[in-house]
């Protein structure tokens, strides 16, 4: 990779970039500041997208445009999957958009209608570079699945249960699917990485401010660690 894209949603999920990267230039566009430089020995360009799924898209846009070759998205998700807790993380295998529904017309819960795909797969390689990243730093914390993106904060076991039951989700966050979408519209490869800040339960509230700061920092050093095998 000659340019390697890296989003996070939230300040606590890119300050640690701001920190590590030999930083050589920076751009606005869109009202979303650029970042390039190089992390151990590599290009890389990484911003704050902003929260949700149409900031996701326009800033995975202008990141491709700018010419990144792959993208990484750095961050914090409710955990769906029962067997994860706090901390563990999730390595994208692919990324569906939860709140897409069409149900009414006959389409699939998920489904974008007239469109043939609407799970975007992340790139095998990368995939097996976080996973491996995630296998030297936190043994046996991380699983690969797929990453549930809707514009809400999930906090309710009920809608938690349907999620994993009716979609197969691991975890959910905000922005994952919306960075997929775009990626595989321009043809270009990425994985996206969630450390779990909560349940998305009742309690999500609470873990999620009180635990955001530590997954951001899980999900930063994964990254980190992913560079060198880039
Ligand atoms: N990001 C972290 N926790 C989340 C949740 N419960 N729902 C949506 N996005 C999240």
């Amino acid at each position: 990779y000659n340019k390697i894209g890296i989003i996070g949603a939230m300040v606590e999920e890119i300050e640690l970039l701001h920190k590590h990267v030999e930083k050589t230039g920076s751009f606005a566009k869109a009202g979303i500041e650029y970042v390039e430089g190089m992390l151990h020995g590599k290009r890389v360009v990484f911003c704050k997208s902003g929260v949700g799924k149409v900031n996701a898209a326009v800033c995975t846009q202008l990141l491709i445009d700018a010419g990144v070759d792959c993208v990484l998205f750095t961050g914090v998700a409710g955990a769906v999957e029962p067997s994860l807790n706090i901390g563990d993380i999730v390595v994208s295998t692919s990324c569906l958009q939860h709140d897409m529904d069409c149900t009414p017309l006959g389409f699939a819960r998920g489904q974008i209608p007239f469109q043939e795909t609407w799970e975007f797969h992340a790139a095998p390689e990368l995939v097996e570079i976080a996973s491996q990243a995630c296998e030297t730093l936190f043994p046996g914390r991380s699983v690969k699945g797929k990453v549930l993106s809707g514009d809400q904060f999930v906090a309710d076991r009920g809608e938690v249960r349907k999620m994993h039951e009716e979609l197969g989700g691991a975890c959910t966050e905000m922005e994952g699917a919306a960075l997929a979408q775009v990626c595989v519209m321009n043809d270009v490869p990425f994985v996206v990485i969630r450390s779990m800040s909560d349940k998305a339960d009742g309690s999500a509230h609470v873990n999620f401010n009180e635990f955001t700061v530590q997954a951001s920092v899980n999900s930063h050093r994964i990254i980190d660690e992913m560079l060198k095998h880039m």
